[in-house]
């Protein structure tokens, strides 16, 4: 079953380890981004994400919007986007609170991903898959009662040039149709996202964001934006935030 996908499920073991060329952005050391930053430019966030014990300075961008919106909830179960090197399955898994209360963290990536041993548990499963050709059928076998919430920080490398917005814009639409489901033709059961859900999309900002942003406004209660104080100033990066999923099959069009 599912043999187009190459999926390896992990659960975790060991701390995330892994041989990939770096994205700008990230923590590497020596060389220079595509914008011209240093990566030895090590700000305040990545000394802090180092002394907690967090894979990426990306943790308190999720711990930002946890803060504000109470996105994941106690015991809830969420799916991760874009989840390498598992910083925000670090602070999804944080945030269902203890073991016994139960819950779980479905991270999806390109890149092969193990899950931190810190703030990580049981309760996180890794798969190494591409978000935008995963079947139906994928959500059937592994998450078969669907999220109470979906992350999706994917990103593609920037070019520094109008496409990064298109292609942000595109994993973003990515996640929002694994979410609420794809057009009624399609013969889907209304996405993953369980009825008050809530979603966050990572988005660079620009053409066609707004319109993007205006579609979530049907299916959700509320739309909200975060820009995290960890994201870097340069960044056109942007939390899109659809909260409180209507209820699945029932659209408001106003
Ligand atoms: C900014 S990183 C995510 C960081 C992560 N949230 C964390 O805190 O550790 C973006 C990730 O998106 C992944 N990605 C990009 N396109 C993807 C796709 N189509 N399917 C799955 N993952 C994708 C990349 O491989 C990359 O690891």
């Amino acid at each position: 079953m599912l043999r187009s996908l190459r999926t390896i499920i992990a659960s975790s073991k060991t701390r995330s380890s892994t041989n990939q060329p770096r994205r700008s952005g990230s923590s590497g050391s020596g060389g220079i981004t595509r914008t011209g930053r240093r990566l030895g430019d090590r700000d305040k966030f990545f000394r802090e994400a180092k002394a907690e014990g967090y894979v990426a300075r990306s943790a308190f961008k999720l711990k930002e919007i946890q803060d504000k919106h109470k996105i994941i909830p106690p015991g809830g179960t969420v799916l991760d986007l874009g989840c390498h090197p598992g910083a925000w399955l670090q602070v999804a898994c944080q945030s269902l609170g203890p073991k016994p209360k139960g819950g779980l963290v479905l991270g999806i990536d390109l890149q092969e991903t193990e899950a931190p041993k810190q703030y990580c548990d049981d309760r996180v499963r890794i798969i190494q898959a591409d978000a935008t050709t995963l079947p139906l059928s994928f959500w059937d076998e592994h998450a078969p009662g669907g999220f109470h919430c979906v992350l999706s920080d994917m990103c593609h490398w920037t070019m520094g040039n109008s496409s990064d917005a298109f292609k942000s814009l595109q994993l973003a639409r990515t996640a929002f149709i694994i979410a609420i489901g794809a057009d009624s033709n399609s013969g889907d059961s209304g996405g993953v996202l369980k009825s008050g859900g809530n979603l966050v999309m990572k988005i660079l900002q620009g053409e066609g964001t707004q319109e993007f942003a205006a579609e979530l406004k049907v299916e959700f209660e509320k739309v909200a934006w975060v820009r995290p104080s960890a994201t870097r100033k340069e960044s056109k990066e942007v939390f899109l935030l659809g909260l409180k999923r209507r209820k699945k099959g029932i659209v408001d069009s106003c």
